[in-house]
């Protein structure tokens, strides 16, 4: 019953950074459409806002973030039709005081990634367990190819060892048991660091990995994270 009780205020609190979020959406904006629950807040509290007549367009980062948009009624395009975007509105697993996040644990971290490089501005919406003095807590997702996928997973240990992390390698697996696959056929390897002592430096290690497509450091991409307490809504700037 407490659980319960917890989980439904944290909902609450995503809903809220999402709804402060819409602040920052000006009329004519071409917007990154992030991924997750938080996302998910965003989403359709913005939809609200195109039925009364806002005129945007966004780009989604994940098929369910496209499947929701599209019931909702939000506009969508594709960064083939419109390359560079305003502003992406999305969440994290964790931030640090620098604004470095983990993201990654939907699955999304590909397309998330290149949304947010493509656009201008990213603003990360999370309530207040997403904060951290140092990132590691949550595992850290990489997004491999399957082929040689041993091999991709010694050279990570070794690549991860090198950056002076340490912690198991996953691989994702959903709740019904099936290897789960990204949106763009990718496999997932989660790390269980414990801690990051140099987000960049590992960064740089794993991106270098062959094998790896992407993984779910995002160094220096967002600007600012809206964050919902329960002293209530702050606006945390990268310093
Ligand atoms: C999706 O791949 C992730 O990057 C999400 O943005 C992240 O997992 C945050 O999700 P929640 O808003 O559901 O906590």
């Amino acid at each position: 019953m407490v659980a319960v009780a917890k989980s439904i205020d944290i909902d609450a609190l995503k809903r809220k950074a999402a709804a402060r979020a819409l602040d920052y959406v000006k009329p004519g904006m071409k917007l990154g459409l992030g991924t997750g629950s938080t996302a998910a807040h965003f989403v359709d509290l913005l939809a609200e806002k195109v039925r009364g007549g806002l005129k945007i367009v966004g780009v989604p980062t994940s098929e369910a973030t496209r499947a929701q948009a599209e019931k909702l009624g939000v506009p969508l395009t594709t960064l083939e039709q419109e390359p560079r975007l305003d502003l992406t509105i999305d969440g994290a697993d964790e931030f640090d005081p620098d604004l470095n996040l983990i993201k990654g644990g939907g699955g999304a971290l590909l397309r998330e990634k290149i949304v947010a490089a493509a656009s201008t501005e990213m603003i990360v919406v999370a309530d207040e367990s997403k904060r951290v003095e140092r990132l590691g807590r949550f595992p850290l997702p990489i997004e491999v190819v399957d082929f040689g996928l041993k091999a991709t997973t010694l050279a990570l240990e070794a690549a991860i060892k090198g950056a002076k992390c340490s912690g198991p390698l996953k691989l994702r697996h959903k709740t019904d048991g099936h290897v789960f696959v990204t949106d763009q056929g990718h496999l997932i390897l989660d790390a269980g660091l414990g801690a990051i002592p140099d987000a960049r430096i590992l960064a740089r290690a794993l991106a270098e990995v062959p094998g790896v497509v992407e993984h779910g450091l995002f160094i220096g991409l967002a600007r600012r994270v809206i964050l919902a307490g329960s002293g209530g809504i702050s606006v945390v700037e990268r310093p």
